[in-house]
């Protein structure tokens, strides 16, 4: 089995940060959330793969190299426009070949792997095998609608009256049956050529398409709120570790993990935290749940349940709270001239001030 995993796409929910980055490499717990999906395939026993990119193609090849790292050998496919799941399954046709393979979203975080779901579907192969979680509101999602023996009847895409609360998590495994699928359908009124029309074709073709249902944590990592999220539930099975300063003016509780070359004075960290090399936090408490990324600058300040990236610097910041602070950027107080609040931030940023 091959895997395909898309780390192109727009982004457009996590602007500004999509601007200059993939968010594919966003990190969770100090790691670009795409590496978990690639040590969750690499896990699964699969070794070629091809990475789908996009603009950001260049930062994820520098990033991913050659995927040997992870015990994989990987390959990169240029997707000219982000034109859909579909499409990129569609430009890959001649890496593909005849294989069957594991199509996963390079945004999603899985806690249980892919193990199991690889197995299953190599011991039972359909021509196709589907991914499902039972979710609140199913008005957003991909709505999988199956039979009494876990096979799939129907697919809607977000439908204002869902048929089931099962939806379509970012993982599959295909036969070569979907390219003859992904070469009949159009795109879609938001103009992309959907793979869920693409297994709805198969469907409607007579083709035998599985299902299992998990209930262990699964989100994509699209939105600033779900970013947050994963960090915390990967936080929370995270293991401490010092291996940086910590001087005897601060205090640390619960799991909490320092890299080498990064400093703690003077400040109360509550776990679960990570805190990145070359970092130094200075007279401020940090958590729970927050990670703070290699280089960063945080001095009198209270943060919790947040991400900075590389390089980020918070100074003088009385709470911050589920917050994702991007690289280089900088916090600090505002000369105290009329007591105003001073901002230079780029496009499609959001600050939320507390009067
Ligand atoms: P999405 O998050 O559904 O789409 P998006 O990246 O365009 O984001 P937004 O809706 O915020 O604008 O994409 C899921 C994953 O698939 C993600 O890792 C990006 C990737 N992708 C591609 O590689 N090619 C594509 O054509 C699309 C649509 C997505």
């Amino acid at each position: 089995m091959k895997a395909l995993v898309l780390a192109g796409g727009t982004g457009s929910r996590l602007r500004p940060f999509t601007f200059t980055s993939a968010k594919q490499l966003l990190p969770i717990a100090n790691k670009p959330v795409l590496f978990y999906g690639l040590e969750a395939i690499a896990e699964a026993g699969i070794q070629e793969t091809a990475i789908v990119v996009g603009r950001h193609g260049a930062e994820i090849r520098e990033a991913v190299a050659d995927g040997s790292a992870f015990g994989l050998r990987v390959t990169y496919l240029h997707q000219e426009r982000p034109l859909g799941l579909a499409h990129a399954v569609l430009i890959a046709r001649e890496f593909l070949g005849d294989d069957d393979f594991l199509l996963y979203l390079g945004d999603n975080y899985l806690q249980e792997g892919l193990t199991g779901f690889v197995e299953r579907a190599v011991a039972h192969p359909d021509a196709a095998r589907l991914l499902l979680t039972p979710v609140a509101d199913p008005t957003s999602f991909g709505v999988a609608e199956l039979d009494g023996r876990g096979r799939v009847l129907r697919l809607e895409e977000k439908p204002d009256r869902p048929r089931s609360d099962l939806a379509l998590i970012g993982v599959y495994v295909f036969s070569a049956a979907v390219h003859e699928a992904v070469r009949a359908i159009t795109p879609s009124a938001r103009g992309e050529l959907e793979i869920t029309d693409a297994v709805q074709w198969m469907i409607g073709r007579g083709m035998r398409v599985g299902a299992e249902t998990t209930s262990r944590p699964w989100r994509d990592t699209g939105s600033v709120d779900d970013l947050l999220e994963v960090n915390r539930q990967v936080l929370d099975g995270m293991e401490g570790g010092i291996d940086g300063k910590v001087d005897p003016a601060s205090t640390l509780i619960g799991r909490v993990r320092v890299a080498e070359g990064a400093v703690v004075r003077g400040s109360r960290v509550v776990g679960p935290v990570v805190i990145g090399a070359g970092t130094v936090v200075s007279n401020s408490r940090i958590g729970p749940y927050t990670s703070i990324a290699e280089d960063c600058r945080v001095e009198d300040s209270a943060i919790e349940y947040s991400v900075l990236l590389r390089g980020a610097a918070v100074e003088g910041a009385s709470r911050i709270e589920a917050s994702l602070i991007g690289r280089g950027a900088v916090v600090s107080p505002a000369p105290r001239l009329h007591g105003a609040h001073r901002l230079v931030i780029g496009d499609h940023s959001r600050v939320q001030l507390t009067p």
